[in-house]
């Protein structure tokens, strides 16, 4: 598996544009999956052109959640790939097909409990109380990955979700853990709990924060997965 970082805070390859918001590309067996589309319909294009992506070669969208630092580039794919079929939270369908009135009902999939979305690969459902998002749990040979966009029911709570069903080790967690507007009290709390989740490697990016991206490598050292835009990762 190939996990490319289309959109991030965060810069790893100076080429590509940096801003709030994320996306990667999961390169997945045969499959093409892109997890969120990032804020900015020019900025997502660019980084795609930059990074030589191909939107031909889709095979599904994932959308985690309606905020639009995950869903404003949308409209490049609404653009030219009104095939692809689209995962996205059940709560966000209504909002969708206002934004993208265009977009194939038959091509709208809402999720709301766990499914498997391909062989491989699951959605775990949509969950939280303010902000409904889903995220994506995929099967390697190292262990589960799993992939968040700002994780908004609180990162442990879906890592929760997963250990209660499985007991494959967790292999690698990325993406955004939504410890921005804590303090460092709380961080610290947090990561303290977290830690009793054994994660191999935590890729935190986007949403974590400053502060919460830097506890992490104190807490991580070196099996710290360094994010940010341009990043490709290989499991
Ligand atoms: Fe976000
Ligand atoms: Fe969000």
């Amino acid at each position: 598996m190939k996990i490319t970082i289309i959109y991030d805070n965060w810069e790893y390859d100076s080429r590509l544009k940096t801003d709030h918001g994320f996306s990667c590309l999961i390169e997945y067996n045969d499959k093409r999956i892109l997890f969120d589309t990032g804020a900015k319909p020019e900025i997502f294009q660019d980084n795609l052109k930059e990074l030589k992506i191909d939107i031909n070669q889709f095979d599904l969208v994932f959308l985690s959640h309606f905020h639009l630092d995950h869903t404003g580039g949308f409209p490049v794919i609404y653009e030219k790939r009104k095939d692809l079929p689209v995962y996205i939270p059940i709560s966000f369908r209504q909002k969708f097909s206002e934004r993208f009135s265009e977009y194939p009902l038959e091509k709208i999939i809402p999720v709301s409990e766990k499914i498997e979305i391909l062989p491989g690969v699951f959605s775990t459902g949509e969950a939280g109380e303010k902000v409904r998002e889903h995220s994506m749990v995929i099967s390697t040979a190292k262990g589960l990955v799993l992939i968040t966009g700002c994780a908004h029911q609180g990162i442990i709570e879906i890592l929760e979700g997963i250990t209660k069903d499985s007991k494959e080790n967790i292999y690698m967690v990325l993406g955004g853990f939504h410890f921005k507007d804590m303090s460092l009290g709380d961080i610290e709390n947090r990561l303290k709990l977290l830690k009793e989740i054994r994660i191999k490697h935590p890729a935190p990016c986007h949403c974590t924060g400053n502060t919460g991206i830097l506890k992490f490598y104190e807490n991580y050292g070196s099996s710290l997965i360094r994010t940010g835009v341009g990043r490709v990762i290989e499991v």
